[in-house]
């Protein structure tokens, strides 16, 4: 089994702060740290350090070389990556005191990945393989209606959440991964306790297995009326990027391995765990050898 991820690639600007900018405020950053993100890049980077075969597809600008070494080092195929002389995606991320994050996107070339490129990836997929997604690139409704008529499975991350995702059909999507916020925000739905938000989304989205993360309090699991919730694992946060990346990765990979839901979702959260505990967003994704080290000592 195949992942294809068909996602953003970001240069992501960080910059640490004490506290979050307020209107009308300058102040100087406590320092500044240029990687390479976008939730499908840290997507695949994780996938693929958790011992998944990944092809990524997007489009980066003329900046975006090291994109291609990184996706080299990690064994992750780039055959429907395209390249243009536009500005690249980018985002503009402060990190607070207490790890937290704010995150500003530039679509740039994620708003640019063309309908030829798309179909000639999906053309690849086999039947065993999966779509890897997130809202962070155009035609997402397009990709999942062709999906959905070549019978292939997707995996969504609804972030960030947009007018256009509340319409699109989720008749493909195996997994869709949202936070409470953007569970509320797709369904419409007014609940503020996880578990209400969660039956709002199953009874939405009825044949899809959901994934309610939760950041520090953990994670929920539903399917129909299928529940299972896991705990966080408690560390000291450092940088909460790309967590919620990590946790997606591993858990599509760990599922990918013949894990269980329960079980996947332990392995997931112990991927975040590590990757908050540490500066950086890709950077900071461990590698399956370290996660599956931490959960025979857990
Ligand atoms: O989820 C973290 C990611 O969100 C960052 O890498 C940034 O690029 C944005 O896409």
């Amino acid at each position: 089994m195949k992942f294809y991820n068909i996602g953003s690639l970001n240069l992501d600007y960080t910059y640490f702060v004490d506290e979050f900018l307020k209107p009308g405020e300058t102040k100087s950053s406590l320092g500044l740290q240029i990687s390479c993100g976008g939730k499908g890049f840290n997507q695949s980077i994780a996938l693929a350090r958790a011992g998944a075969s990944v092809s990524h597809g997007g489009c980066i600008g003329a900046e975006g070389d090291r994109f291609l070494e990184r996706f080299k080092r990690e064994q992750i195929d780039t055959e429907f990556i395209q390249q243009t002389t536009e500005k690249n995606g980018h985002a503009v991320i402060q990190v607070n005191g207490e790890g937290e994050n704010c995150i500003l996107l530039h679509g740039g070339t994620n708003q640019k990945v063309s309908k030829k490129l798309i179909d000639r990836m999906l053309s690849s997929v086999e039947k065993q393989d999966m779509i890897v997604l997130q809202n962070e690139i155009c035609h997402l409704e397009y990709i999942l209606e062709e999906a959905q008529r070549k019978g292939i499975k997707a995996a969504l991350n609804a972030a960030p959440v947009s007018e256009a995702i509340k319409k699109i059909s989720m008749d493909s999507v195996e997994w869709l991964f949202v936070n409470e916020t953007e569970g509320s925000a797709i369904t419409g739905c007014r609940e503020t306790e996880p578990e209400k938000i969660l039956d709002c989304l199953t009874e939405r989205y009825h044949d899809t297995g959901i994934v309610l993360t939760l950041g520090g309090n953990g994670a929920f699991y539903g399917r129909r009326k299928e529940r299972i919730y896991v705990p966080a694992y408690k560390v000291n946060v450092v940088d909460s990027t790309a967590a919620g990346d990590t946790f997606i990765g591993y858990f599509l990979a760990c599922m990918s391995r013949g894990m269980s839901v329960e079980e996947s979702m332990r392995y997931a959260a112990m991927a975040g765990a590590v990757c908050v505990g540490k500066k950086g967003a890709s950077d900071s994704i461990p590698r399956w050898k370290e996660v599956q080290g931490l959960m025979s000592t857990r």
